[in-house]
């Protein structure tokens, strides 16, 4: 996804991101490597005009955010970073091998009533009530969360802190594709992977010869070459529980599984490779067209959320000026493009690839997390997406699902759900 680069325009201001940024970057366990990042001028359109362009010269930038919005980006940078160095907590009490039997317990784990609070409100009231100005709020808080999460500032304020961690931390991609860290992850941990999909999970008691009868779970999939399945002592479920998303059927327990009835958000994305028509953005001469992502304020006449360069995965080659040459162009909208939307969009087009798909929650505070724990042994990950979906957000959660797992099974009850841990951590050291 294309970020907002406010932070190469504030690193300058705070000496620690790029210490944060190379700790990030260190070279992968799995044999991957950071693919070169690749810089393209945004602008924020508000469907008349462009509230915000950036300019190629560092100086214009700062000069132009401070004019319209003062102190307010400075000041957001400081709040997230806030809230960041709190949730980075997480990867100092997993290496403890702490676990969390909730996403709330785990929430407050780190950042006490003030994380769980978030939830409660939207990213609007948070930030209102953090002293931002509506201005700020609306043209340059508000497109981060539109090409995060498709949906404005009415999500919980969580996700949105989370989103503009995101605008802020100078994100970068797996040279070759994000996708090899699922495969690379794969290889590394030695699963024994079976291409199916489970259809259904049922609890089982098997007598054993020796003593006392055994529980497990008796999972049902469907693979090419049938419907088949086996029993498990422990199940994980790493996909989202719902309406049209993971269909799983829970049979025969008691007392039931929990329904997952919160919606999930539709965006669609279309990938165009052709030729940006830049007077669709009020510009009379193409020419002085240079912008590569171009992100948008709340307007019910827009039909687009978010358009971005989408730059090769081996990294090869910047197109300086995007909207003079073909290059291909990654588009979200709530709905499919028509034909004319798609014409007025682009002068000139070639080929168009169109995914439409249930991305991330819907989210309407006061939000209410699902289990982790859905039965003795099962576990499900997903329902941490309802406070925030990321690729990170996930991993800490199977982290904690299987540290959870583990300590369940060995009865480990001084690592689960400890309160006070950030102090009890600090007078470990
Ligand atoms: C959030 O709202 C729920 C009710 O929806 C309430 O039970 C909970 O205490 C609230 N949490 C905080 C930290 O205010
Ligand atoms: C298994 O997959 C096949 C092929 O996709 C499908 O026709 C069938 O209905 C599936 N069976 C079940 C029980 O889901
Ligand atoms: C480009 O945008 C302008 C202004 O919205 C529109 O009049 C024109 O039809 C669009 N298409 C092309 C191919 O120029």
């Amino acid at each position: 996804m294309p970020a907002l680069r406010l932070t190469l325009l504030l690193a300058a201001l705070c000496p620690s991101l790029p210490a944060r940024q190379a700790q990030r970057r260190e070279p992968g366990r799995i044999g991957l490597s950071v693919a070169p990042a690749q810089g393209s001028l945004m602008g924020i359109y508000n469907g008349e005009e462009f509230v915000f362009e950036e300019s190629s010269w560092y100086l214009v930038n700062l000069l132009k955010l401070l004019w319209h919005y003062g102190l307010n980006p400075l000041r957001m940078y400081m709040w997230v970073e806030e809230i960041l160095d709190k949730f980075m907590r997480i990867y100092r009490y997993q290496t403890h091998d702490y676990a969390f039997s909730s996403n709330e317990r785990l929430l407050h784990a780190l950042g006490g009533n003030d994380f769980t609070r978030m939830l409660n409100q939207t990213i609007d009231e948070a930030m209102q009530k953090a002293g931002f100005s509506h201005k700020f709020i609306n043209e340059m808080v508000c497109p981060a969360m539109r090409v995060n999460y498709g949906q404005g500032v009415t999500i919980n304020g969580f996700v949105g802190a989370v989103s503009l961690a995101g605008v802020e931390s100078g994100l970068w991609s797996v040279k070759g594709g994000n996708k090899l860290v699922c495969t690379g992850l794969l290889y590394a941990s030695k699963a024994e992977v079976i291409p199916g999909t489970v259809v259904s999970i049922e609890p089982k008691i098997r007598p054993r010869p020796t003593g006392d009868p055994v529980k497990l779970y008796q999972v049902m999939y469907n693979t090419t070459s049938g419907l088949t399945g086996d029993t498990y002592d422990i199940v994980v479920i790493a996909a989202p529980l719902g309406h049209k998303m993971a269909d799983i059927t829970f049979k025969n327990f008691n007392p039931p599984v929990p329904e997952f009835p919160n919606p999930y958000h539709q965006t669609v994305t279309t990938l165009v490779h052709g030729r940006l028509n830049a007077s669709f953005f009020g510009y009379r001469d193409p020419s002085a067209f240079h912008l590569g992502a171009i992100f948008t304020t709340e307007n019910p006449k827009l039909f687009i959320r978010s358009l971005g360069v989408v730059s090769p995965v081996e990294g090869a080659g910047t197109e300086r000026n995007p909207s003079s040459q073909l290059a291909v162009w990654k588009v979200f909208s709530q709905e499919e493009l028509s034909k004319e939307q798609l014409r007025s969009l682009f002068s000139s087009y070639d080929s168009i690839q169109v995914k439409k798909w249930l991305a991330y929650p819907q989210y309407s505070p006061p939000e209410r997390l699902p289990p982790i724990i859905l039965h003795d042994d099962i576990y499900y990950l997903n329902g941490v997406e309802r406070a925030a979906s990321a690729m990170e957000m996930s991993a800490i959660a199977a982290k904690n699902a299987a540290l959870l797992a583990y300590h369940r099974w060995y009865g480990n009850t001084h690592l689960i759900d400890q309160e006070d841990l950030h102090e009890k951590l600090k007078t470990e050291l």
